[in-house]
């Protein structure tokens, strides 16, 4: 089945469907957005319908009625297996996939099982701000490695990473490629970040949710595929919702190499009754890596396109905006950093002036100040609009 770009265009009202970022006249973070007209392009999930296979299936299963409990059997994760294999050279063994109602409860999951209140767990920011909570909610000690930003892109600072390992971290939780700004990170750069986590002893969550959708030619590269030492230290978590948009059904998969630590943290999963999967998110994992494969094509294609709007845009119409090339996932960071200095606070005044609702960079941690985050992942008319608001926003400040 093809999906013709024009499909991609469309725009759904989902204010009726309880959308986190539609539905609401607030957003997660200060300041409160009020009233009507307002353009939603923050919150990380995409404003298309699922390819027509899950929605097919998925309204079959509703119409059988029966809504029973379900399981998740191995021909669930051989489906898993084989798309990660086919799409990303990578081919996890059936018996190393766990199953998780998301991948956030599963990073929690994995702190919990094989780090103590008080240990150190390492993030590089600016970095998707719920690891802060993640970390600090869980009673663990948070530590910041902030990434160097050079050339327009972010670069490892493996020395202050070391350090922060010597001084008795447990664990490092890697957003493999990085939200927010899109970067794959190299074999090399994952081999480097690898080696100290060795040396030091620090187990590695890879955090893959944003893989599939390759925007440019750099490969992903998984993090256990590196290397037999890789692959033994790390939990490498997986799920189809951002790919295909299935965020609200809930579902992800855990890859654990290494069996004594696979059994805890399964041991951690079924004692919390995290296992059994939801009656429709275990099909829209099915369908999608089975049949979806056509639909992410045509989707990529499409963002690329939405890419390209918004950096050929910004260059013409929105002076002291600088995107950055992702080369992964529907969300573009952009340095406003010169915007920021000049009008207070970036994200309130395109929200105030331009009834345009974005993340912003402070929500990432150190290094996150003046960015701000735009989601591409909207049909491209909407797009537009926003831009065009922007663009007058800034033209009168
Ligand atoms: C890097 C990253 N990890 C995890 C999540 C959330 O995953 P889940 O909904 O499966 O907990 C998001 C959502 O935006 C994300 O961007």
């Amino acid at each position: 089945m093809t999906t013709a770009a024009s499909e991609f265009d469309v725009i759904y009202d989902r204010s009726a469907y309880g959308s986190a970022k539609w539905a609401n006249r607030w957003d997660e973070y200060a300041p409160a957005v009020e009233g009507e007209g307002i353009l939603s392009l923050w919150t990380a999930d995409m404003d298309f319908r699922a390819p027509q296979p899950v929605i097919d299936r998925l309204v079959d299963a509703a119409q059988h009625g029966v809504y029973g409990y379900t399981l998740r059997d191995p021909a669930h994760f051989e489906i898993v297996r084989a798309w990660f294999s086919e799409r990303h050279g990578w081919t996890p063994e059936v018996e190393t996939l766990l199953p998780g109602p998301g991948v956030m409860p599963c990073v929690a999951a994995i702190l919990r099982t094989f780090t103590q209140p008080g240990d150190g767990v390492i993030v590089q920011t600016p970095v998707y701000s719920p690891y802060f909570e993640v970390i600090s909610g869980n009673g663990r000690r948070l530590l910041i490695n902030q990434l160097r930003l050079e050339g327009g892109r972010y670069h490892l600072d493996l020395e202050n990473f070391e350090a922060l390992a010597r001084s008795g971290a447990k664990a490092f939780i890697l957003c493999n490629p990085h939200n927010p700004s899109g970067h794959a990170w190299t074999f090399d750069e994952l081999t480097a970040l690898n080696a100290v986590c060795e040396r030091y002893g620090l187990i590695v969550i890879s955090d893959e949710i944003h893989c599939d959708i390759r925007l440019s030619a750099a490969p992903h590269v998984v993090f256990a595929s590196i290397g037999e030492s890789a692959r033994q230290r790390s939990f490498i978590c997986l799920a189809p919702t951002k790919t295909f948009n299935l965020a609200g059904l809930q579902c992800a998969v855990v890859s654990a190499a290494n069996p004594a630590w696979r059994a805890r943290l399964f041991d951690t999963l079924r004692f919390s009754f995290m296992t059994n999967p939801n009656y429709f998110s275990r099909l829209g994992l099915e369908v999608a890596y089975r049949e979806g494969g056509p639909w992410l094509d045509a989707l990529t294609d499409y963002l690329r396109g939405n890419l390209d709007l918004v950096t050929r845009f910004a260059g013409a119409s929105l002076p002291g905006l600088h995107p950055m090339r992702p080369d992964a996932s529907f969300l573009v960071w952009i340095d406003a950093r010169p915007v920021d200095d000049r009008v207070g606070d970036v994200k309130a005044f395109f929200l105030e002036q331009a009834k345009v609702n974005l993340y912003s960079g402070r929500v990432y941690g150190p290094g996150g100040e003046g960015f701000i985050r735009l989601n591409i992942g909207c049909p491209r008319p909407l797009l537009r609009d926003a831009l065009n608001r922007m663009a007058e926003a800034l033209g009168k400040a």
